[in-house]
């Protein structure tokens, strides 16, 4: 009803908006005055958390996404190695595991049959398995060894948005207790970012603060048959959650790549007019990656596409080569998706309305995908 709906025309739209209290909801009570991480809920042993030597994260969908983000995190901030496999993939190939491995399984329902059935081969052969989970006492959280869950509040809406980010804020904050409990070289880096997590709340609602837009944009491409989208690093990531979310919601064809990937083939999909939307990093963080997508973006727009273009304020580097430009607050490279994530939600979530779909039921799809 309306009324569920607190005022929106969609819960889609109503979860969008949510996204700064979902993010700041699920650090409650996670880090200490002193910028410490205690999260009780793991409870996994500190010395067993010492000895993993792998960490395998099992997804599927927008789940897999963060997945993807998060081993950029666990690896930089842990050294431990970190695999991300598509849940229905992999027990079908015999994956190594053993005692040492901490499995993570993302799942926003706890209830997706292939994360499901991945978590239990896992612990068939020794693993320990940690749930990152939205909903209480669903069976994912209920079958594994321990549970971190995302309070993001019930998720309605069959494209999962505040779910999503905060599987990225309970996926930092694994990478950074398990970097405190090792004791990494990163102790400084890792203050500095649990500060900035603690504020980056506010950087998701300014970003939904200026949608207008995005959404006048988005409007304006209803009639498009493809949307292709560019990202490096863990933009790569985000710009496969951009295009799942255009594909779920507008239907469209919409694919993301790596930009390094560019010039190994995707290239020649550019031609006149065809929308690309680029999430750029930070030019202060990984500067080469910065330059080296300025660069993909000059030279796709030579070749006719029609750039969009997010990117940090105060990246000026990009004004010449941007046929639409969406600015993002600054964050510590890390963290980007948090906020670069928004502008693709809502841009997926215009158009789709645009092109008259219902947004929190898409055809086809189901909310939580109870078969294998
Ligand atoms: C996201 O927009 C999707 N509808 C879908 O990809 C979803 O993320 C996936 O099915 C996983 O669901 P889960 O998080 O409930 O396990």
């Amino acid at each position: 009803s309306a009324a569920e709906k607190g005022g929106y025309a969609s819960f889609m739209l109503k979860e969008i908006a949510e996204q700064p209290k979902a993010v700041t909801d699920t650090l409650l009570g996670r880090i200490d005055g002193a910028g410490r991480l205690s999260l009780d809920e793991v409870r996994i042993p500190d010395a067993v958390l010492r000895e993993a030597d792998k960490v395998v994260i099992v997804a599927c969908g927008t789940a897999f996404h963060a997945g993807l983000i998060a081993k950029y995190a666990i690896e930089h901030w842990t050294r431990i190695p970190c695999e991300v496999e598509l849940a229905s993939e992999f027990r079908y190939r015999d994956p190594i595991l053993n005692r040492r491995t901490l499995v993570v399984a993302i799942s926003q329902s706890g209830e997706t049959m292939d994360t499901l059935m991945a978590l239990r081969h896992a612990r068939e052969q020794g693993a320990k398995v940690l749930a990152v989970c939205n909903t209480n006492g669903s069976t994912i959280p209920r079958e594994s060894d321990a549970v971190l869950y995302t309070h993001a509040g019930p998720e309605v809406a069959v494209a999962s948005t505040k779910a999503f980010l905060t599987q990225l804020v309970a996926c930092y904050l694994l990478a950074l207790y398990l970097g405190q409990v090792r004791g990494t070289q990163w102790g400084d880096e890792i203050h500095a970012v649990v500060r900035d997590l603690a504020r980056i709340g506010d950087d998701v609602e300014r970003v939904l603060e200026t949608m207008e837009p995005v959404r006048a944009l988005a409007r304006s491409l209803a009639d498009k048959d493809t949307v292709l989208f560019l990202g490096r690093h863990v933009g790569y990531p985000v710009a496969l959650e951009g295009a799942l979310k255009l594909k779920e919601l507008a239907y469209m064809h919409a694919e993301g790549f790596a930009a390094g990937e560019l010039k190994h083939g995707p290239i020649a999909l550019i031609e006149e007019g065809l929308p690309v939307v680029v999430v750029v990093p930070s030019p202060r963080g990984r500067s080469v990656l910065h330059d080296k997508i300025v660069s993909n973006i000059q030279e796709i727009r030579a070749r006719g596409a029609r750039t969009i273009v997010i990117a940090e304020e105060g990246d000026e580097a990009v004004v010449p080569y941007a046929d639409h430009l969406v600015r993002i607050p600054a964050t510590p490279t890390l963290l980007q998706p948090l906020v670069a994530t928004v502008p693709l939600q809502v841009f997926a979530c215009e158009l789709a309305t645009a092109r008259g779909n219902e947004v929190d039921q898409p055809r086809n799809l189901a909310k939580s995908v109870t078969v294998e």
